[in-house]
């Protein structure tokens, strides 16, 4: 595989989980501010109302982003910003982003939006969500507008952040918004997600804009906790579950069959809201992948489990989240994606770790954060030097930020945010990955 030796070395942020100024410009609710004041939801009943009060401090934050010397800057649209109702366009709340894009450039950092990670507006969820066909409508139509406003000066589009948390954490599992566990719902917003994925990458292309597209997923290796029968079925349940079920039909292979019966078998699903011609728009081709990569996965069989699967055991150290810390399984996960699915450009589009970090005489000594950075690009060194063509590294995240479900309480920042007073201090992972990307321009 050829690829240039340039790299991409960004850091990365979502927009509900950063922004706060929850009413200003014309924003107007989306499901996750339903969802905190859901009594239980959220760790500490903690909601993204203020987060980092990034909307107004977003010249401070990219400030920050030139210090730490990233070339690229992964942040999300709120679609709630841009139509304040189904087919109202609020221009106050495009006008934030072109404002971000403006700073960006003072930098020389090129910018990485992602069009949808995980915040529907609540209108579109008292239509249906993405439970309705329709709401892939919307989305294009949404798509389009910011194609149209901002595609100039995009150079990448990345038009859902894991469809796989998007729909089935949030339809089948209950642990993100809107919160529902019904896996019928999951399979219909899964679909519909997809769909309105391959539809808008039909109007970039359509367009004739300058950029790339793509989307970011976050598949997992999967690996059994025994060399069993039973917990390689448990293997191979989860693999469809978490992996196969999306990279499938977006590179032309459809569903896979075996889990899609095992869903069958579970919910009773007709499987009608998949229609015909569907899998062609889901499988457009698109110009990179994305990937947001932090653990593995090991299970085991259980019969009475909906998915004849649990998690597994290891001794391996773990994260304050409680992800195993394991760098070398993403050698595996790449050498299978590459000989599976595709040859296109990957960037790891999110990794990092929550550590409980505190302020020590004004510094935050966050080595073991430093290590798991530094780990990973060792990592994609490697692969690179297999030819696997791994193009950038987007760390996850800036700043500490809202952790969705466990609020404030998970820290994965490489700046500390003080909530009180919202002072930004460089941890020293911050200083660790900067000395890494001015060490290594090129990764290969
Ligand atoms: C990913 C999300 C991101 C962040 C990290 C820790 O699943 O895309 O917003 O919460 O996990």
């Amino acid at each position: 595989m050829k690829r240039d030796k340039s790299f991409v070395y960004g850091v990365a942020t979502a927009a509900y989980q950063i922004e706060g100024a929850i009413s200003e410009d014309g924003r107007v609710p989306s499901v996750w501010d339903t969802y905190c004041t859901m009594p239980g939801r959220i760790y500490n009943g903690d909601s993204g109302d203020i987060a980092c009060d990034h909307y107004h401090r977003y010249k401070e934050d990219i400030a920050l982003m030139a210090e730490l010397g990233v070339n690229s800057y992964r942040f999300s649209i709120a679609w709630s910003r841009i139509y304040s109702a189904k087919g109202v366009y609020n221009e106050n709340g495009m006008r934030f982003y072109r404002d971000i894009l403006a700073e960006l450039k003072k930098y020389n950092i090129a910018p990485s939006v992602t069009l949808y990670h995980f915040d529907l507006p609540q209108w579109a969820q008292d239509l249906g969500g993405w439970e309705n066909r329709e709401c892939a409508e919307w989305y294009n139509e949404y798509a389009r507008k910011c194609f149209d406003e901002l595609g100039a000066d995009v150079p990448m589009w990345i038009t859902h952040n894991e469809p796989w948390c998007a729909s089935f954490l949030s339809y089948m599992e209950g642990t993100l918004a809107p919160g529902y566990t019904n896996m019928e719902k999951a399979l219909k917003a899964a679909h519909h997600q997809l769909l309105s994925h391959g539809m808008a990458i039909k109007s970039f292309r359509e367009m004739g804009l300058p950029g790339q597209i793509g989307i970011t997923l976050n598949p997992a290796p999967i690996y059994a906790e025994s060399g069993s029968f039973r917990d390689d079925i448990a293997r191979t349940a989860q693999d469809g579950y978490r992996n196969r079920w999306f990279f499938d039909p977006l590179f032309g292979k459809g569903y896979p069959r075996d889990i899609a019966m095992l869903f069958a078998a579970r919910c009773g699903t007709s499987f009608d809201f998949i229609q015909v011609g569907d899998s062609d728009v889901i499988s457009t081709p698109i110009d990179f992948l994305g990937l947001n990569f932090y653990s593995h996965t090991v299970v085991r069989y259980r019969s009475s489990c909906y998915l004849l699967n649990e998690d597994g055991h290891t001794d391996l150290p773990k994260t304050d989240m409680g992800w195993d810390i394991c760098p070398e399984t993403l050698v595996d996960l790449i050498q299978r994606i590459r000989l599976d699915y595709t040859d296109i450009p990957i960037y790891i589009t999110e990794n990092g770790c929550a550590l409980k970090d505190c302020v020590e005489d004004g510094a935050i000594h966050d080595s073991e954060r430093a290590d798991y950075i530094l780990r990973h690009l060792e990592t994609i060194r490697n692969i690179n030097r297999k030819g696997l063509n791994i193009k950038g590294y987007y760390c996850w995240t800036l700043m500490d930020n809202f952790e969705w479900a466990c609020g404030y309480g998970k820290r994965f920042g490489l700046v500390y945010v003080d909530y009180e007073t919202q002072q930004r201090i460089p941890k020293d992972s911050f200083y660790a990955y900067k000395g890494y990307i001015e060490k290594n321009p090129d990764i290969c």
